[in-house]
């Protein structure tokens, strides 16, 4: 019998997530209307926070916020070495300057004790990622913003329903930002969310996302040089409708996730680890290889239809940063380039089935 191959994810996209998103094709307002709203309103109280606004995609979503909080030329920002670059690339669209820190080996998140150092009279703000959906190290970051007057952001791209001590991810910093890409638990095709409980930046942000344009203040009231990164209606239906479903969705990736951290057994390759405190909402289920190279673990299980990827880039190693700032990734970046060297995402979405489930077990367990 012929196999398929077992994607890395898969978006969950059945006939409510169709009828909604028809409904709105047919009532012809197609721009940020009824479900976006909706939506905004239901993620804010699952959240537990003030306000959450729907954008466009996730990149514009930090877009928004870094230029809401006024950063720009003369800034430094400091975030991890190992994302997607996207973490820093915004940093850049701004104007301002990233200053990459390395990682914690076994979580991936932004190493917390290495952050003193890097901080400057220029630093405005830590831009934390909760990489793969395991939350950062909250306590560790909030204490260095306490103490150097720097804002607390989250990229929390991949963290909707992660939790830190009972908190929500995007809940825990001054602002965060989350993506509705197809790779996440839930999907807009592009989407993104920006969640706060500060109601003027909340504002702020509302008039970036529409071309700087307060419809209170009449026709002249264009207060900004805004951008358009608004989402349309038919993608927040999309999302919104796969939302409805989130927890049921959330509770069959972590079985799965239970599973392979209990039958995965291979002295080649370290399982994640979730430190005391973190919900991990399994955006992505990211192993260390050691003693096997990835390029040889991806096509050994491409042999067994199982697909399989590196995880993230260790962005100081990527062409434009490492030109721009004459990076040395390995000596300077150990972890971060060990992660990107030998990190590997396996399958893990809730569609999956037993025998999928086991194939990529049986197949892991056999590098
Ligand atoms: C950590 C992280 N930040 C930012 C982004 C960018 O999100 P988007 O693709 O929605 O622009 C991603 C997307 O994969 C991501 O994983």
């Amino acid at each position: 019998m012929e196999m398929s191959v077992i994607p890395i994810i898969r978006p969950d996209i059945g006939t409510p997530e169709i009828d909604l998103v028809s409904q709105v094709l047919f009532s012809g307002k197609l721009v940020h209307g009824k479900y976006a709203q909706l939506f905004e309103v239901e993620l804010a109280s699952y959240i537990g926070v003030k306000e959450a606004l729907l954008v466009a995609n996730g990149t514009a979503t930090m877009h928004i916020m870094l230029t809401a909080l006024g950063i720009g030329p003369d800034d430094e920002v400091i975030v991890p070495a190992f994302s997607y670059v996207a973490t820093a690339n915004v940093v850049e669209m701004v104007g301002a300057k990233p200053v990459f820190v390395d990682i914690d080996r076994r979580t991936f998140n932004i190493n917390t004790k290495l952050i003193d150092e890097k901080i400057t009279s220029k630093t405005k703000a830590i831009l934390a990622v909760h990489e793969f959906g395991l939350t950062a190290d909250v306590t560790g970051i909030r204490q260095i913003c306490d103490q150097y007057n720097l804002l607390f952001l989250e990229d929390a791209a991949c963290a909707l329903g992660a939790e830190y001590y009972g908190l929500k991810a995007g809940s825990v910093g001054h602002s965060a930002s989350f993506s509705l890409h197809p790779r996440k638990a839930i999907t807009a095709g592009e989407g993104g969310v920006i969640t706060t409980n500060d109601s003027i930046f909340a504002e702020k942000c509302r008039l970036l996302r529409n071309h700087g344009y307060d419809p209170v203040k009449g026709k002249t009231g264009f207060e900004a040089a805004g951008f358009n990164y608004r989402i349309t209606d038919f993608q927040a239906a999309l999302a919104y409708s796969q939302f409805k479903r989130f927890d049921d969705i959330k509770q069959k990736k972590e079985a799965i996730a239970e599973r392979y951290l209990e039958e995965i057994s291979n002295s080649k390759v370290e399982l994640p680890i979730i430190p005391k405190g973190c919900v991990h909402s399994w955006q992505s289920f990211h192993l260390l290889l050691n003693g096997i190279s990835q390029t040889e673990a991806i096509a050994k299980l491409k042999q067994q239809d199982v697909e399989a990827n590196y995880g993230a880039q260790c962005i100081p190693a990527v062409n434009f940063y490492r030109d721009k700032y004459k990076f040395e990734s390995v000596r300077e970046f150990p972890n971060a380039w060990n992660a990107f060297e030998n990190g590997l995402v396996i399958p893990l979405y809730a569609q999956m089935n037993a025998e999928e489930v086991q194939r990529v077990i049986h197949s892991v367990n056999k590098l």
